[in-house]
């Protein structure tokens, strides 16, 4: 297993200092950093249709960019272009490696492993994220330049390339293989590359408050709550037709406020919405679905593996409760399963040991037995 390896501070010391407020490198933070796919792999993931991927490159000095999926690489050369595929811990359970030596940060927060393949010079070009990213340097050497946050001008220098002025470097680095590179959201950044390399994104992402109440409006939408009208009886003789009167405008908010106050409601919301994933998982349906008892005693002999990028989160005030959320859906399970919907929601692998009293519910084994089936755990052999 991938170690991260802090040689100036400690954990805490970066959490504290460095996490959400200032870029920091960390070398050597993966000693013997061997590449997680071959740009072969990578390259062939991005001829995939359900896969993101972009190619970034410059004709005549003006920046262009294509968005996969891609057919050749043949006409592209031997300099100045770069290719971004997203999401790659979805499709390789090497790369997926990566995610776990960030564990100390809860999976509701990861975004993805991103992975870029570089000729030299090549890059995307300066630009600001709004991600968290831990930049993991593969093959090759690739030199990064990162500017203090503040005020950048943003310009699309093509449609789908979003830079920023030329900055200020506080940091300037030739990162090489096994070094991380860790940027907050907001810090204007831009890694050119010294050689053919690789490098390995670990990103994270904060949904807006914006995000967040479309996606609480869908789910009241859909789960068709929050139908009860504003009600106003005994109203005093409004004065003023036009006027939305202060006692109108607080009942107003009461209504809005009581959604946001009802706990079971968000929560549910919250554990649904965050548990959906943002790109396709790559789901192997077995073509002989296993009955529950089939699926028991396949479990006494392998663990379950979680497929690449599936999000299964509890939340503490209800998983006493077995209840859980499973790529948006939620789950409850009862009480005795509580152990079980830890197990399943912070491991990466499940044995009978780990699930314990859940293989004793019918309900437990019986969406364990549906979830395999569809492909969201799976025995390696
Ligand atoms: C890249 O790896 O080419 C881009 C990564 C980034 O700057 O976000
Ligand atoms: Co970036």
């Amino acid at each position: 297993m991938l170690q991260l390896t802090l040689n100036d501070f400690s954990l805490e010391h970066f959490m504290e200092h460095y996490w959400q407020q200032k870029p920091v490198v960390i070398r050597q933070g993966f000693p013997h950093f061997k590449d997680l796919i071959s740009p072969e792999d990578l390259a062939g993931l991005a001829c995939e249709e359900e896969v993101e991927s972009r190619r970034v490159f410059k004709t005549d000095d003006k920046w262009q960019a294509e968005v996969g999926p891609f057919e050749s690489y043949g006409h592209l050369g031997k300099t100045g272009w770069s290719l971004i595929v997203q999401a790659v811990n979805h499709w390789s359970p090497e790369v997926a490696e990566l995610v776990k030596p960030f564990a100390f940060i809860p999976k509701w927060r990861l975004d993805d492993v991103m992975i870029s393949y570089s000729t030299p010079q090549g890059g995307v070009g300066p630009h600001i994220d709004l991600y968290d990213v831990f930049i993991c340097q593969g093959s090759g050497r690739r030199n990064w330049r990162v500017g203090d946050k503040g005020e950048h001008r943003q310009f699309a220098a093509h449609a789908a390339l979003l830079h920023v002025d030329p900055f200020e470097a506080i940091i300037d680095v030739e990162l090489l293989p096994g070094d991380i590179l860790y940027i907050p959201p907001g810090f204007p950044h831009d890694g050119v590359s010294l050689e053919t390399s690789m490098s390995f994104s670990v990103g994270f992402r904060a949904k807006s408050a914006c995000d967040m109440l479309s996606g609480l409006a869908d789910y009241v939408i859909d789960k068709e709550l929050g139908s009860t009208l504003l009600a106003d009886p005994q109203r005093p003789i409004h004065q003023h037709q036009g006027q939305i009167n202060a006692a109108d405008f607080a009942r107003i908010k009461a209504q809005l406020q009581s959604i946001l106050d009802n706990d079971t409601l968000v929560a549910d919301f919250a554990g649904s919405f965050l548990s959906k994933t943002k790109c396709v998982l790559d789901l192997q349906a077995l073509d002989a679905p296993l009955e529950p008892a089939e699926l028991l005693a396949a479990l006494a002999e392998q663990p379950l593996v979680r497929t690449g990028g599936l999000r299964c989160f509890y939340l503490d005030a209800t998983v006493a409760q077995g209840v859980c959320y499973v790529d948006g859906e939620r789950y409850a399970f009862g009480p005795a399963c509580h152990p079980a919907v830890l197990a399943l929601c912070d491991e990466e692998s499940l044995t009978p040991a780990l699930l314990g009293a859940g293989l004793q519910s019918p309900a437990f084994v019986s969406a364990l037995a549906q979830w395999v089936n569809g492909g969201y755990w799976y025995f390696l052999d």
